[in-house]
């Protein structure tokens, strides 16, 4: 039998590009959110050696570049554990698409490759694997709000706050994150000495983060969060105060499309909406269920690949990762 994975979607809210490092990536700060939108993913172990993705859409690899081949290269040689890892997945979510499909598909498989073997490995190693295979993998250990620093892999939980309603548009467009970065770069080092430089880009999000977090803990009793109800929810408080995707500022000029797409959310009668990560999918947060359908349905109507979903608190993403 094999273990079946949840692997759900992540949007950011709010995202600043911070210096270039010397090892070639970005300082990041930014709040990640899980999502209800997943893939799944079976795992099974077999005789014999090797790994084997199974998967039905075209565009995702079955070689070492698919992510789920390299981490389960790397937790059976941790494990020191012998046999052919099957992987199947089920591709819900878009390709390159920002939501961290990718990222959050090698979790899943580390995830259902120590299941399998019954063998769960210490939070350190998991971590060391994880980052071993991109930025954006670690947040998955946590699910819920968390916060990421560093290059993205440096994840802490935030309180965790009610579901909120959301909308993601999915055009059919992949934008390759490595050529966001660098078109980052280009544009900014003509105006280094006008603009704000990356460190006072992270600092301003960060003196925002910290007002939005003291804020809510001033006026709420400890453990109270999940009964806000004159300032409504924290996720909306966090909005309000101004926070920005920094890849909007590269990907928009160069794919119309995903501005058209964010006013259309805004039209939509979304409180905020927001690329995520380096796109191309763009989420809408909405004050209701009711108001988020009504808008897909519009959205629709108007062309756009829209669909429904919320927020996923961190206890609502550990029910799903392993549920049916
Ligand atoms: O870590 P991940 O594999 O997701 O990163 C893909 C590429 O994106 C990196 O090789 C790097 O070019 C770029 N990147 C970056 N700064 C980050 C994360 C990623 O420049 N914080």
């Amino acid at each position: 039998m094999p273990v079946t994975v949840k692997s759900f979607a992540k949007i950011n809210l709010g995202l600043r590009i911070g210096p270039l490092r010397p090892d070639g990536f970005h300082e990041l700060l930014t709040v990640y959110q899980t999502i209800g939108l997943h893939d799944v993913l079976r795992i099974s172990l077999q005789r014999g050696a090797g790994i084997e993705i199974q998967c039905a859409d075209p565009r995702v690899p079955r070689d070492e570049s698919n992510t789920c081949f390299r981490i389960a290269e790397k937790v059976m040689t941790a494990l020191g554990a012998k046999g052919r890892v099957i992987i199947e997945i089920e591709k819900r979510l878009p390709v390159q698409g920002g939501l961290g499909g990718a990222s959050a598909n090698a979790v899943a498989t580390l995830l259902g490759v120590e299941r399998a073997l019954r063998r769960p490995m210490p939070a350190a190693e998991r971590l060391r694997i994880a980052t071993e295979v991109g930025s954006d993998l670690p947040l998955f250990f946590i699910g819920g709000t968390i916060l990421g620093v560093g290059r993205g892999e440096q994840v802490f939980p935030l309180p965790d706050f009610p579901a909120m309603s959301c909308v993601v548009v999915t055009p059919e467009i992949g934008v390759s994150t490595p050529r966001a970065f660098a078109e980052w770069d280009r544009r900014s080092e003509p105006s280094k000495l006008t603009a704000l430089s990356g460190s006072d880009r992270m600092n301003e999000l960060s003196r925002e983060l910290s007002a939005w977090l003291s804020e809510l803990y001033s006026s709420a009793p400890s453990g109270s969060m999940a009964r806000r109800g004159r300032a409504g929810n924290p996720l909306l408080a966090l909005v309000r105060a101004g926070i920005e995707n920094d890849f909007e500022e590269v990907v928009f000029p160069e794919y119309p499309k995903l501005g058209q797409a964010k006013r259309a959310l805004v039209h939509a009668g979304a409180k905020y909406a927001s690329l995520s990560g380096s796109g191309s999918t763009l989420y809408g947060l909405f004050a209701s269920r009711q108001a988020s359908s009504l808008a897909v349905a519009r959205l629709r109507k108007a062309g756009w690949a829209a669909r429904m979903t919320s927020t996923l608190t961190r206890a609502a993403y550990w029910r799903g990762v392993y549920g049916n």
